[in-house]
């Protein structure tokens, strides 16, 4: 997590982003799988969150492996993820992973996540991931 400092809150375009800004936007869009978490607002997502979304052009998340993830204050908005999240980078045409991941305020203790339920989606979740980055000798062998 970091700060994408004050810049977003005022920038129409992307140009209009300060460098730290900018060199974010630049992380996103070049990672290889994208662990995209929002809290739930009224619902939905935060609206500086979709701002930041707003200032990616279309192309760049074409086919990237996200998973989708938000935190709550209860279950009552838990679907969040797959009203709000889901089709929000099916605009982009990214690859949003089958499982979504949602947490409400009474899955964690000390900052942790304390509830079972919630490390077995998150591991069905990671196990996804590996569909995009298929174990063949060749990559192996890159990867030594
Ligand atoms: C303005 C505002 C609106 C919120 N609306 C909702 C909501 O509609 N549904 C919900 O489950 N939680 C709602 N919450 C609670 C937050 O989602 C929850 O505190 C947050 O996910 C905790 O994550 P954080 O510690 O990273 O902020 C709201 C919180 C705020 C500040």
């Amino acid at each position: 997590m970091v700060d994408i400092g004050p810049s977003l809150g005022t920038a129409l375009w992307r140009k209009q982003l300060d460098d730290r800004a900018q060199h974010v936007l630049k992380e996103i869009v070049d990672a290889d799988i994208l662990v995209i978490g929002a809290p739930t607002y009224k619902g939905s997502y935060p609206g500086l969150f979709k701002h930041l979304v707003d200032l990616i052009d279309p192309q760049e998340l074409r086919s990237k492996p996200i998973l989708i993830t938000a935190t709550g204050g209860g279950d009552r908005h838990a679907l969040m993820v797959e009203h709000q999240l889901r089709p929000l980078f099916g605009f982009f045409m990214a690859h949003t992973l089958p499982t979504a991941v949602y947490a409400s305020d009474r899955d964690f203790a000390d900052y942790a996540v304390s509830s079972e339920q919630l490390v077995k989606r998150i591991d069905e979740a990671v196990c996804e991931v590996g569909a995009f980055f298929p174990t063949t000798t060749a990559n192996r062998a890159a990867a030594e």
